[in-house]
């Protein structure tokens, strides 16, 4: 089975004894995750350390960043490298978030960009797509979509390919309590995968596809159930053990 993953998307939230606090929460519930489960939890910058070595010893929990530059290193204050994030043991990283689309002028070259510097530190993109609601009204979103697609990731070898993970997050459903239905987000789901397996063939199978934009406790499940719906990037509910803990038991 392709590998299923509920991510957690804390953005800019928490101080440094909350973020102790919801992992040990979260460690304590002591879920014991199958072979072809992960948990990931993409962290503000100060508490990647913290949140590594909190979870040292829990198989199958990963620790990602939240955004790193293009760039090796250099003259480029406040920013953050790849290679800074693997010298610390960071194995994903979170690229392409609608919020950096919007709010920090990222395009999918600059995109494009990223993934190629974090896959060449051996780091896991999880790469965000997804369309603002204009065009989910317009219908077009299946174009969209794949347009973002292509112009960040086509570049890639199918060998590449295989080490990201894609998020699919229609904008109109981050943080807003609007969720896409699951014939929705499957039918996007399969649309990608299918755009992906023209371009790349049988590998397209073997790519993670997550679904994000408010998952919750109680809508996981039946999101997950969807056959091409590989798990969730999750903001607002990452943050609230409880929650986190059960859309971790909806994997499946
Ligand atoms: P949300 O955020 O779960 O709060 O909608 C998801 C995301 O932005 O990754």
């Amino acid at each position: 089975m392709r590998k299923q993953i509920a991510a957690a998307n804390w953005k800019m939230n928490l101080t440094y004894q909350q973020a102790e606090e919801l992992i040990d929460q979260i460690l304590n519930a002591d879920i014991s995750l199958k072979a072809h489960q992960s948990a990931v939890f993409a962290v503000p910058f100060p508490y990647l350390i913290m949140a590594k070595s909190e979870l040292a010893d829990a198989k199958s929990y990963f620790v990602a960043a939240q955004n790193c530059y293009t760039k090796r290193s250099g003259a480029f204050t406040g920013e953050v490298s790849a290679e800074m994030l693997q010298s610390i043991g960071i194995s994903y990283c979170v690229l392409g978030h609608s919020e950096r689309r919007e709010y920090f002028g990222e395009g999918n070259a600059m995109l494009a960009e990223k993934i190629n510097i974090c896959l060449s530190y051996n780091i896991t993109p999880i790469f965000c797509c997804g369309e603002p609601l204009t065009i989910r009204e317009a219908g077009t979103q299946n174009s969209y979509v794949e347009q973002q697609l292509k112009e960040s990731l086509y570049h890639l070898s199918a060998d590449q390919l295989k080490k990201i993970v894609i998020a699919y997050e229609p904008i109109w459903a981050i943080g807003t309590g609007k969720t896409a239905t699951t014939e929705q987000a499957q039918e996007m789901h399969a649309h990608l995968r299918q755009v992906l397996s023209k371009q790349y063939g049988d590998v397209a199978n073997e790519i993670s596809i997550l679904y994000g934009g408010s998952v919750k406790a109680n809508n996981a499940k039946e999101l997950f159930a969807c056959p091409d719906v590989d798990g969730g990037l999750v903001g607002g509910a990452s943050l609230i053990a409880a929650d986190f803990i059960q859309i971790m038991r909806s994997l499946k």
